[in-house]
């Protein structure tokens, strides 16, 4: 059902530049759904994955509620959606800091409009050897 949504949100991307519509959807521990979607900007650093949107809203609308699962898609009109795609570098930072917050790991479930379907157990996984708070406090 997270996949669906995911493909589905797409639509509400912003992404004038790259045409390349990214679509991400929660579940949190409460069982509530919450989406995100790019959101670009003419000033091109200005834009925002739809990743770290997503979290943003979770954090705003659900704070301290710890996410279950992230379903990440995207559609293009120039390239064909049927693998999946994997967040950025500094997504990956954003969620494994919004996993470190909530004390609870964020299964990802990668996928394009169609095709392989591949999912990460935990968004650690993809940023070893990270930066994190300990060093810090
Ligand atoms: N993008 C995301 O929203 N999430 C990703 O995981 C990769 C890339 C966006 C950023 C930009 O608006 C467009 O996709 C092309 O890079």
């Amino acid at each position: 059902a997270l996949v669906a949504e995911a493909r589905l949100v797409t639509a509400y991307a912003y992404a004038p530049y790259s045409h390349f519509n990214v679509g991400a959807v929660a579940r949190l521990a409460n069982d509530k759904t919450v989406s995100g979607t790019n959101q670009e900007n003419a000033s091109y650093p200005v834009g925002i994955c739809a990743e770290r949107v997503l979290l943003g809203s979770i954090a705003t609308l659900h704070p301290h509620v710890p996410v279950t699962s992230i379903a990440i898609s995207y559609n293009s009109e120039e390239v064909k959606s049927d693998h999946p795609i994997s967040p950025c570098g500094m997504c990956r930072q954003a969620l494994l800091e919004y996993e470190t917050r909530t004390s609870k790991p964020i299964r990802l479930i990668l996928s394009g409009q169609e095709g392989k379907v591949f999912i990460v157990k935990t968004a650690s996984f993809l940023l070893p050897f990270a930066f994190t708070k300990d060093e810090l406090i």
